[in-house]
C-alpha cells in the first residue's frame, strides 16, 4: 500500500508513520505534501528520502477548490492508496474528500466526539475533564467527525497547562497513529483503544 502524508508543520505524527512503515508493513510511504512551503516537516522528510511537495494555499486566497484542484494534482501524481492528514491545518471541502473517501485518516487531539475544531486542550481543562487523549478517524465531509478508528487516553494532572497537556497527548498521538495505520493497512478497520 502506498502512503502519502500532508502535514502544515513540525510533522511530528508524519515523521513516527513514516518510521513505522518497515519491514513487514504493508504500506510505504510515498510522499509528504504540504499548504506551507516552510513547513518543519517537508524537510524531515526529506531527510527520510520521501519525495515531498508544497502546494501553498495563501495565493489562492479564499478559492479553496483551486487550492485543492492543485493539492489534488500532487498528490495524484504519487498514487496513493491512504491518504493521512498528520496536523493538517487547512479545511478540506466535501469535493476533496469524496476524491479519498474510505481512504483517507486524520488525527484529532481529542476524545472525539468531544472537543472537534481547535483548542481542544484548553476546552478539555476549562471543563476539568479528568480524561482527556487523542483520536485518529476516516475524515468524512463533516469535520473532525468520521468513524473513529482509535483512541489514547491520557489523564489530566493538577497543575496542567494547555501545553503540559498537549505535550502529553502528542505522545500517545505518536503511539495510536501508526498502530491504527498499519491496521487499516491490512484491511481492519476495528477500533483500537489504548
Ligand atoms: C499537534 O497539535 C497535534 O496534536 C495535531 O497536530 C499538531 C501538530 O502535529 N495532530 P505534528 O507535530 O505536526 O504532527
Amino acid at each position: 500500500k502506498r502512503v502519502a502524508i500532508l502535514v502544515s508543520g513540525g510533522g511530528s505524527n508524519m515523521v513516527r508513520l513514516v518510521e513505522s512503515m518497515t519491514g513487514d508493513h504493508p504500506a510505504r510511504a510515498v510522499m509528504v505534501g504540504s499548504n506551507d512551503p516552510q513547513a518543519g516537516g517537508l524537510a524531515k522528510a526529506a531527510d527520510m528520502g520521501i519525495e515531498t511537495f508544497a502546494v501553498d494555499h495563501r495565493p489562492f486566497r479564499g478559492d479553496r477548490p483551486a487550492f485543492e484542484a492543485a493539492l489534488r494534482e500532487r498528490i495524484d501524481a504519487a498514487r496513493p492508496d491512504i491518504l493521512c492528514l498528520a496536523g493538517f491545518m487547512r479545511i478540506l471541502t466535501a469535493g476533496f474528500i469524496q476524491a479519498y473517501e474510505g481512504r483517507m485518516l486524520n488525527i484529532h487531539p481529542s476524545l472525539l466526539p468531544k472537543y472537534k475544531g481547535l483548542h481542544t486542550h484548553e476546552r478539555a481543562l476549562e471543563a476539568g475533564d479528568a480524561w482527556h487523549g487523542c483520536t485518529v478517524h476516516e475524515v468524512t465531509a463533516e469535520l473532525d467527525d468520521g468513524p473513529i478508528l482509535g483512541q489514547a487516553r491520557v489523564p489530566v494532572e493538577p497543575g496542567d497547562t494547555p501545553d503540559t497537556l498537549a505535550a502529553r497527548v502528542l505522545t500517545m498521538e505518536h503511539r495510536l497513529y501508526p498502530a491504527v495505520l498499519r491496521r487499516f493497512a491490512d484491511g481492519d478497520r476495528s477500533r483500537l483503544d489504548l
